[in-house]
């Protein structure tokens, strides 16, 4: 077995950010899991401290009201990329976190100072824990940028906005995934919301390889992220 100062040097540190619906959770996950690393969701984290707002009567649109609150709650995020789990307070979140009315509060709480800086700790210390074994895929909006500037590869996906409103209609059930139309509204209302944030925005780090997965299939996505993983390693 390797032991731990063998494993520092060989991890590898993975950022992958993008919009929504650019496959990045999918991809994420199937790189991690191919390559043995572990895999951090840090929009679940985002989805699960907007999850507990709503749940203990904090007004999301009241910024002061969220700052207060943002060092409540207990989240505890698993890096199993074959089970992505997260809890609130011991509670499992993976379901209540992918309702709508999360996604519709969650570029307000996430635009919070205080709720980033409690939410980048944590990634900070999960994936400091992983890089004493073999490494992680950390996937969000600001990981390269901001959350792990030195990570050793850092990948920025994009899709024109019809492939991804198309994408996460074919995530969603019934009702919601028949009007793609609207998916596609709430996706560039987020992302503006998101990239015009003043802390730590959506953004592509200068040093991230940039790849558009519009006409790309998950499975190529997968591969020519696996092969960018594999380069970095080889070359150290
Ligand atoms: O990836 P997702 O759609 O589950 O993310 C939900 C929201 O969380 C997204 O609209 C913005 C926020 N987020 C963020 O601000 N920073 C991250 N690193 C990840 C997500």
């Amino acid at each position: 077995m390797e032991n731990g100062a063998t494993a520092a040097r060989t991890a590898v540190i993975v950022a992958i950010d993008g919009p929504s619906g650019t496959g990045k959770s999918s991809t994420s996950r199937a790189v991690a899991a191919q390559l043995g690393l572990s895999y951090l969701d840090t929009g679940a984290q985002y989805r699960a401290m907007t999850w507990w707002m709503i749940s203990n009567g904090v007004d999301v649109r009241d910024p002061a009201a969220v700052a207060t609150a943002a060092g409540k709650p207990v989240l505890v995020s698993g890096t199993d990329p074959a089970d992505p789990a997260i809890t609130v307070d011991g509670v499992d979140a993976a379901g209540p976190i992918r309702t709508r009315e999360v996604t519709s509060a969650v570029s307000a709480v996430s635009a919070v100072p205080e709720v980033r800086a409690v939410i980048t700790e944590l990634q900070r210390s999960i994936a400091s824990a992983a890089a004493s074994s073999r490494g992680i895929v950390v996937e969000g909006r600001d990981i390269g940028t901001t959350v792990l500037p030195d990570a050793d590869v850092k990948i920025f996906l994009t899709a024109s906005p019809e492939a991804r409103a198309a994408r996460r209609s074919g995530e969603l059930k019934g009702k919601e995934a028949a009007d793609v139309a609207a998916t596609r509204e709430a996706l560039i209302k987020r992302d503006a919301a998101d990239s015009s944030r003043k802390t730590s925005p959506l953004a592509k780090a200068d040093d991230a390889v940039e790849v558009d997965t519009t006409d790309l299939t998950l499975r190529q996505v997968i591969d020519r992220v696996v092969t960018l993983v594999e380069e970095k390693r080889a070359e150290r």
